[in-house]
């Protein structure tokens, strides 16, 4: 049996199907678990593949299996149990070594455990990965943030087991420490928008048009083979034909209306802002699974208030030039935060190689990254989608219809988070004048705060106070 490239500790749903993964492209690894029983299950379905797999009954004898430098990858939660996995890893690992955490870690985590390592002379990896579970097994999106030095030696590990777009494997450098877990969270705000987008647009055609749901995953379909072809519409298409097996009508019926989330939308708000952006699309799909956790409220302000709509008006026409343009919008909103972030940690960041990382294997997959590693590589304006000549017809044609789409939604009482907040960014980036003057002048009267003039005269301060 061959040396193992690389030790897997964590064997739960993620862990489990990444090292199946590599077993089934030929890459010899050692696992360990922190209970057995998921080390015998996972030797079990291992072993219809045939490749070269040593099991270790715990991350001691694991470290003792692998070759220098050693390659260690967890998939634990990325919280405190990873923090105690480097409390007791690093007095058995050796300097070169390299630790990689491919769960979804905030990327201050990521920075902090990598200047940690870094004083042993060892590296951490925090890589993410995009495309759950099944991604996993089959072909994930890999996000690599670490050194140059540890991605020499996981290349050839990850390239293998990457989904691939036309060939090219969706895995590359990022950047340094947090660069690839700050991308990959990144990507969820931008999934949070696109499913939230999505479910605005469902809204308007199942309660607004009153149509079934299996017109509507028709429309999903339709879509999907077009400029919006994406795995989140396709999955919609899809949801929407099952019906419930344990009662009648549509399975998205028995569903209750309350939105999980594990924080990696939240996440990327708190970044933007944190990095004087804003991301409204995403912080308006972060605010609309919030406000729908609030099941209670919903019901007694409905009781109160009423919850009936006017009848929509819409050109269903419209949806699709509309939905596009949004994407593009929702999009630059996320690359936005990742040129701000890229300035602020010195990362380099290469979004032509990001959205091109995106093409295949994750969940925000869609047709429009090929466009926009096109626009990223055409040149300047380097990270401002909103002006990429490329996208100047999709524009034209479907801010128009965005905006009559909105109007009438809103006319008729259809909360639009996301569709709604892409109008107002597009609005308000378009205008080169705008209100912020009044702003000044507010906080100039209530706290001498200042302003600069527009004439460039050196008088900072309005005729306010005797
Ligand atoms: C992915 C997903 C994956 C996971 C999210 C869901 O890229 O494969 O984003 O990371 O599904 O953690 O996040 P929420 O629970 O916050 O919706």
């Amino acid at each position: 049996m061959a040396d193992p490239k690389i030790g897997i500790y964590g064997l739960g749903t993620m862990g489990a199907a990444l090292a199946l993964n590599m077993v089934e492209k030929g890459v010899s690894i050692a696992v360990s678990n922190r209970t057995d029983d998921m080390i015998t299950a996972f030797s079990e379905r291992a072993a219809p593949l045939g490749g070269d797999v040593t099991t270790a009954p715990d991350l001691a004898a694991l470290v003792t299996l692998l070759p220098k430098p050693r390659l260690l990858l967890a998939m634990i939660p990325s919280t405190g149990p990873l923090d105690a996995l480097l409390d007791d890893v690093i007095p058995l690992l050796d300097a070169g070594d390299t630790v990689i955490d491919a769960g979804n870690a905030d990327f201050h985590a990521t920075r902090r455990r990598a200047a940690r390592l870094a004083e042993h002379g060892m590296h951490f990896v925090g890589l993410g990965v995009s495309g759950g579970e099944d991604g996993a097994r089959h072909g994930p999106s890999m996000m690599f943030g670490g050194s140059s030095e540890s991605w020499q030696g996981l290349k050839p590990l990850l390239e293998p087991i990457a989904a691939r777009f036309e060939g090219d494997p969706c895995v590359d450098r990022m950047g340094p420490d947090g660069a690839g877990h700050f991308v990959k969270t990144v990507h969820n705000g931008i999934e949070y928008a696109d499913m939230q987008m999505i479910a605005e647009t469902y809204d308007l055609l199942r309660h607004g048009l009153g149509q079934e749901t299996s017109a509507i995953a028709d429309r999903f379909a339709a879509w999907n083979e077009g400029p919006l072809g994406s795995y989140l519409f396709e999955i919609t298409a899809t949801v929407l034909r099952h019906d419930d097996p344990l009662g009648a009508g549509p399975m998205v019926d028995a569903i209750l209306d309350r939105a999980g989330q594990k924080g990696t939308g939240r996440w990327t708000a708190i970044e933007a802002v944190t990095l004087g952006q804003s991301a409204t699309m995403i912080e308006g799909a972060v605010a609309a699974r919030a406000w729908s956790a609030e099941k209670d409220l919903r019901i007694a302000a409905g009781a109160a208030f009423g919850a009936e709509r006017a009848t929509l008006q819409i050109d269903e026409a419209d949806l699709e030039p509309a939905l596009l343009a949004a994407r593009v919008l929702e999009y630059a909103q996320g690359f936005r935060i990742l040129a701000a972030a890229s300035q602020e940690y010195g990362w380099e960041l290469d979004f032509a190689r990001i959205a091109e990382i995106w093409r295949a294997g994750c969940i925000i997959r869609a047709t429009l990254l090929d466009d926009i590693a096109g626009a990223f590589r055409d040149g300047p304006p380097r990270d401002q989608l909103l002006l990429a000549p490329r996208f100047a017809e999709t524009f034209a044609r479907g801010i128009p219809a965005l905006r009559r789409i909105v109007s009438a939604a809103i006319s008729a009482g259809y909360p639009l988070p996301v569709l709604g907040s892409a109008l107002s960014f597009w609005d308000t980036l378009r205008q080169p004048s705008g209100t912020a003057n009044l702003i000044q002048a507010q906080r100039d009267f209530f706290g001498r705060h200042g302003f600069d003039r527009v004439d460039g005269q050196e008088v900072h301060h309005g005729p306010w106070w005797p």
